[in-house]
């Protein structure tokens, strides 16, 4: 009788601590609907640690962190390496507001992408520094040109045209096609600094080149995962059996986090889980079943 009633305490006691010995991936695979794979992380420890700084799952919505804010992810074009960010300051053909600019860290593992078109809205003619001369050659008449991109008069002209920017009847010399090559070694458009109102940046006309109410506003960057951009095979392996790759310990060294929590250093396909603390699924399973069993079989 004794001997029962330890059991029943045994058992119970297994019972109630199994839900910890069964616990869930730590790095997700996806946050909100946007799938997150290597180099981007959800978390600490999850990815690739020079881009895990910079992107993280806060509260379900996959950011990107600068110095100069937060900006929410909109897409990732994995085959293409470029990840697509809107940033809620900018102007739009819908809607126009003060912004400060934007800038990216100057160690943040991203460029911009040639298809980013930055537009400086409101610029003040007389004091702006991108239409003062730049100083050098100051015999030759181009250097006087402004620092704004001539062939974008027409981009300008698309988006004075919209109504909310149209509202504020601005000359079309307080207009800037500022292409991103322009940022300088501070990959930083200062808004301020540049004495510009606003800006408005996107990444495509969409088609429609003078309908400035689709064109896809927003920043694309790209990135790569290393100085020869290859993707890490152990980390294709561990992607390609459910986990999610992350990085551990002084050195950073590879692991790969299972769908069950659990970590290893190759991939999620048994045999090759190396964590002999944990309960693999399958033998999970069977203590389960004959736990069950034995409790069938209690008195
Ligand atoms: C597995 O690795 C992830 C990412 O490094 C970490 O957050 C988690 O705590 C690790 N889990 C275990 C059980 O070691
Ligand atoms: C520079 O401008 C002056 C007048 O503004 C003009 O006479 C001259 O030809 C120009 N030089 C060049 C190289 O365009």
């Amino acid at each position: 009788m004794k001997i029962t009633s330890s059991f029943h305490v045994l058992c119970f006691l297994t019972i109630i601590s199994l839900p910890s010995l069964i616990s869930s991936q730590s790095c997700q695979r996806s946050c909100d609907k946007l799938p997150v794979k290597y180099p981007f992380g959800t978390g600490s420890g999850c990815g690739d640690p020079r881009f895990q700084k910079y992107i993280n799952c806060d509260q379900q919505k996959l950011t990107l962190t600068t110095h100069t804010g937060c900006y929410p992810v909109t897409n990732i074009d994995y085959a293409n390496q470029v990840i697509y960010i809107s940033d809620p300051s900018m102007s739009t053909c819908s809607c126009t507001q003060p912004s400060k600019g934007f800038g990216l860290d100057w160690d943040a593992p991203f460029s911009f992408h040639d298809d980013t078109v930055f537009t400086l809205l409101d610029c003040s003619i007389s004091s702006s520094p991108i239409y003062q001369s730049t100083g050098i050659n100051t015999g030759d008449n181009s250097s006087l040109a402004p620092m704004c991109d001539k062939e974008g008069i027409p981009i300008c002209s698309f988006l004075y045209s919209c109504r909310a920017i149209s509202m504020l009847s601005l000359p079309i010399s307080t207009c800037c096609v500022y292409t991103p090559v322009d940022l300088g070694p501070a990959f930083e458009m200062d808004l301020r600094k540049l004495q510009c109102s606003s800006y408005s940046g996107f990444y495509s006309f969409n088609g429609q080149e003078s309908n400035p109410d689709n064109w896809k506003y927003g920043i694309a960057l790209k990135y790569k995962f290393n100085v020869y951009n290859d993707y890490p095979s152990n980390c294709a392996d561990c992607e390609r059996s459910g986990g999610a790759c992350g990085y551990s310990g002084n050195y950073n060294s590879f692991v790969c986090n299972c769908p069950n929590g659990i970590n290893t250093t190759s991939d999620c396909v048994f045999p090759s889980y190396n964590n002999a603390l944990r309960f693999l699924p399958w033998q999970r399973g069977i203590w389960v079943t004959s736990l069950l069993a034995l409790l069938w079989n209690l008195p």
